[in-house]
C-alpha cells in the first residue's frame, strides 16, 4: 500500500492563509498571543460554510434532529456532575533544566524533548479555565468557561424533550466555543485554547445504543468525504481502554493525516447514561425518558459525535491546496467543495471603460443575491484567474467587448479550467445547478 502523503506543509498554508486573509495571528500588532488565531475575511466564510454544511446534514436533513444553542457560561454545578472538576485533567512535567512544561502522555523517553534534562514527577492540572461572575472575586463565584458544548445539551433535555416532543431516538445538536487550557497548544488551528466545536448528543434506547454508535460512525466519516477529503487521508481508529474519558463506555476518532501526522478530527463516543444520570442527581430532577409503547420510565444513553470546527475548517484547507505545472509557472489551486469555497463565483469585466463596467455591475448585483461574490477588474485576466484559483472559487465570469454585441459572458471552471459561453440571462439559474449540493 502507497504510504499516505499530507498535500503540502503545515507552513505553506500558513503563509497562503495570512496572506490571501484566511487566517491571521490574534493580536498581531502587540506580538500575537500563544495559540490564539483570528479568521479573516475568506476564513470567516470557510469556517461559516463548514459549520452550515454540518448543520444541514445533522440537523436540515433529519426529522430526528434539533438545534441548540446554549450559554457558554453555565452553573458551577454542572461541572461538578460532569466530573469535569475532578477528572477533566492532563498530567503535566516540567524540564528542571530549561523550565518547559509537557505533556506527560505525550512523551516518548523520561528526559525534556527540548534539552535533554531531567523531568518533574508528572501531576495533574485541570483543563478548565476559571473566572469570577460578577464584582467580587471570592470562590463563591467562580465560574468556569465551558470546556465542551455538549453540558449545555444535556441540561437542557427536559426542555427540548417537553417543547418538541421528540421520540427517542432523537438527537440535539450545537455549534459553539469552547475552551481549554491545554498544556501544549500547537500546529496552527489544530490545538488551541479557544475552539469551536460541533457536537451531537444523540439519545438511544439501552440496549440499542452500540448499533447507533456503528451507523453514526459511517455517517460521520461519509461527510467528510462528500464534502472532498480525499479517501487515503481519513481513518477511523478505536481508543484503547486507558484513552477513554471518564464518562465513556466506547469511543472511535475520525482522523486526517495531518502535516504533523495522523490527528482527531471528530470523536465518537459511547457516553452511556452516564451525564443525566449525574445531572440528576447533583439537581434532583427526574432526568428520564418514558416510553410509552413499553409504558416504562429509563435514562437513555447517549452517542455522541463530537467534532471540532476549526480542526475540520484547516484539513479541508490542506485538503484543497493543489499546485499544478502550468506552463513555466506553478498554478496554486484551492480544490475546495463549491460547498465550502468562501466565494462563489469572480466577475471579471475584461475592462474597466464602459460599457462593460455597467454591465459587470448589474451581474455582480444580480449574484450578490444567491452568494458570496468577488469582483476584480485590476490586472491581466491571467494573473485574476490564478488569484481566484488560490482562493478557491469555483466560477469566474469574464465580461469581454463581444458580450455588448452577443448578451452573453464567458463561464470558466475553476478545477478544468474550461470555459464555456453562456447568455447573461441564463447566468444566474446556470450557477444555481452548477453550485448546488
Ligand atoms: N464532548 C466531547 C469533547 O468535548 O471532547
Amino acid at each position: 500500500m502507497a504510504e499516505v502523503q499530507a498535500t503540502t506543509t503545515m507552513e505553506k498554508i500558513v503563509s497562503l492563509a495570512k496572506r490571501r486573509g484566511f487566517i491571521f495571528q490574534s493580536s498581531e500588532i502587540y506580538g500575537g498571543i500563544n495559540s490564539c488565531w483570528d479568521y479573516g475575511p475568506l476564513g470567516v466564510e470557510l469556517k461559516n460554510n463548514v459549520k452550515q454544511a454540518w448543520r444541514r446534514k445533522v440537523i436540515q436533513e433529519r426529522d430526528d434532529m434539533v438545534g441548540i444553542d446554549a450559554a457558554i457560561l453555565m452553573h458551577p454545578k454542572v461541572w461538578e456532575a460532569s466530573g469535569h472538576v475532578a477528572g477533566f485533567s492532563d498530567p503535566m512535567v516540567d524540564c528542571k533544566s530549561c523550565k518547559q512544561r509537557f505533556r506527560a502522555d505525550h512523551l516518548e523517553g523520561d528526559k525534556c524533548p527540548a534539552c535533554g534534562g531531567e523531568l518533574t514527577e508528572a501531576r495533574q492540572f485541570n483543563l478548565m479555565f476559571k473566572t469570577h461572575m460578577g464584582p467580587v472575586e471570592d470562590n463563591a463565584a467562580v465560574v468556569y468557561l465551558r470546556p465542551e458544548t455538549a453540558q449545555g445539551i444535556f441540561v437542557n433535555f427536559n426542555n427540548v424533550l417537553t417543547t418538541t416532543r421528540m421520540k427517542l431516538p432523537f438527537g440535539i445538536a450545537q455549534v459553539g466555543k469552547s475552551f481549554r487550557n491545554e498544556i501544549t497548544p500547537g500546529n496552527f488551528t489544530f490545538r488551541t485554547r479557544e475552539f469551536e466545536q460541533m457536537e451531537i448528543e444523540y439519545f438511544v434506547k439501552p440496549g440499542t445504543d452500540e448499533q447507533i454508535h456503528q451507523e453514526w460512525l459511517k455517517q460521520r466519516f461519509q461527510w467528510y468525504l462528500n464534502l472532498g477529503l480525499t479517501k487515503e487521508r481519513l481513518r477511523l481508529r478505536e481508543h484503547e481502554k486507558d484513552e477513554l474519558a471518564h464518562y465513556a463506555k466506547a469511543c472511535y476518532d475520525i482522523e486526517y493525516f495531518f502535516p504533523m501526522g495522523w490527528s482527531e478530527l471528530e470523536g465518537i463516543a459511547n457516553r452511556t447514561d452516564f451525564d443525566l444520570t449525574q445531572h440528576s442527581k447533583f439537581s434532583g430532577q427526574r432526568m428520564d425518558y418514558f416510553d410509552q409503547e413499553a409504558n416504562e420510565h429509563f435514562i437513555p444513553y447517549v452517542i455522541e459525535p463530537s467534532a471540532g470546527a476549526d480542526r475540520g475548517t484547516l484539513a479541508f484547507l490542506l485538503d484543497a491546496y493543489h499546485e499544478e505545472p502550468d506552463k513555466d509557472e506553478i498554478r496554486v489551486v484551492l480544490k475546495l467543495h463549491r460547498a465550502l469555497a468562501p466565494y462563489k463565483v469572480a466577475i471579471l469585466p475584461l475592462s474597466k471603460k464602459e460599457p462593460l463596467l455597467e454591465i459587470a455591475g448589474g451581474i455582480e448585483k444580480e449574484l450578490r443575491k444567491y452568494w458570496m461574490v468577488d469582483y476584480d477588474d485590476s490586472k491581466a485576466i491571467g494573473r485574476r484567474y490564478r488569484r481566484q484559483d488560490e482562493i478557491g472559487t469555483p466560477y469566474c465570469v469574464t465580461i469581454d467587448f463581444q458580450t455588448v454585441e452577443d448578451k452573453a459572458v464567458t463561464v470558466r471552471d475553476r478545477d478544468t479550467m474550461e470555459q464555456e459561453r453562456i447568455p447573461i440571462a441564463d447566468l444566474s439559474r446556470y450557477l444555481m445547478d452548477k453550485l448546488a449540493w
